[in-house]
């Protein structure tokens, strides 16, 4: 098989983009050195043709975006019509509300939502909104939650630290050593590791994925939903990757166990950049006293292609638990 297009494009990327590609699950490096298409033409459903016109049957699922399918002809039909209309002037789009009440109407316990188009950067949101309510300021978290200082800045005290959630030796040059000792990592499933954790550290947030490849046992979500009533800890949910997959909403749902915070992200969109922080109203109405604001977050195709997923995902019953 032919696919020395894509090969070659990725050996003359390396030369002009640091790392080859901006998406470190994307490198060739990681799946097939030297023999990767690295790049596809076209994609539709669940194949994707590379450059010299090979056809793949994709079970990445571009990292877990597109659970309709590449290309779905109804979600790119919404965001060709926004396209059409314009993506973006200097009044906001509509869409950003009424995405708002959509995704608040899953999930009775938020009361409010705010957007962004990365999940790094939704976490970054998430983690300032609540740091803004607390006085103790540092994260105990579980999973992999982005690239931003506050999450890397674990590595700083051992280059191990982060190597149980799910990237392991990640490189940290360019974090603050004044970040050291702000944010410790906590393996899943152990709750009497978190508990000594919070008794330790001074610990005012808690964030963490809900599942990831093993579920939770022994009540484990619950014990830390008390233990963060007990001692007034904000509970973030990263939902980027469980958020509208297995039922319509967070994951969360089905397990029964309400954070005060949630960030969506990936299948919300179906491919487009779309992720959502929601949260109680007091907690979110924070947001007012910290500036966070960015320009693209005003594109409409995101808020059109999340609102269209949505609609698809209820039309066609895909999830079983679906509340809708
Ligand atoms: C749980 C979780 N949080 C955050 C992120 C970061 O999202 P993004 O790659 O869109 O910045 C990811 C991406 O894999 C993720 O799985």
């Amino acid at each position: 098989m032919k696919t020395k297009k894509g090969i070659n494009l990725y050996n003359y990327s390396k030369t002009i983009i640091p790392g080859g590609t901006t998406l470190f699950s994307k490198r060739s490096e990681l799946h097939l050195p030297d023999k990767w298409p690295a790049y596809f033409s076209k994609a539709s459903k669940t194949n994707v043709w590379d450059l010299n016109g090979n056809k793949y049957l994709d079970m990445f699922c571009a990292v877990g975006t597109s659970i309709l399918g590449y290309s779905n002809d109804r979600i790119n039909k919404s965001v060709s019509n926004t396209i059409k209309k314009g993506n973006m002037t200097s009044l906001n789009c509509s869409e950003e509300v009424y995405l708002s009440k959509e995704i608040i109407k899953y999930h009775p316990w938020a009361s409010m939502a705010k957007f962004t188009r990365g999940g790094g950067e939704a976490n970054a949101v998430a983690i300032r909104i609540a740091r803004s309510c607390t006085k103790k300021k540092n994260v105990a978290f579980c999973g992999y939650h982005g690239w931003h200082d506050w999450y890397l800045s674990a590595n700083i005290n051992s280059k191990k630290n982060l190597d149980q959630h799910l990237m392991s030796g990640l490189n940290y040059e360019g974090i603050p050593n004044e970040l050291k000792n702000t944010s410790f990592p906590f393996p899943y499933n152990d709750f009497q590791y978190l508990k000594r954790l919070i008794d330790r550290k001074n610990i005012g947030i808690i964030k963490m994925e809900v599942v990831r490849n093993i579920k939770p046992l022994n009540n484990y979500l619950q014990k830390i939903r008390r233990l963060c009533n007990k001692k007034k800890i904000i509970l973030i949910f990263d939902e980027c990757t469980t958020g509208f997959r297995q039922n319509m909403g967070g994951v969360h749902l089905a397990f029964n166990v309400n954070p005060d915070m949630a960030i969506f992200g990936k299948a919300l969109g179906s491919g487009f950049a779309i992720n959502a922080i929601i949260g109680k109203k007091k907690i979110m109405k924070k947001a007012e006293n910290t500036f966070i604001s960015s320009t693209f977050w005003g594109e409409r195709i995101g808020y059109t292609a999340a609102l269209s997923s949505i609609r698809e995902f209820k039309k066609i019953k895909c999830f079983p638990k679906s509340r809708s």
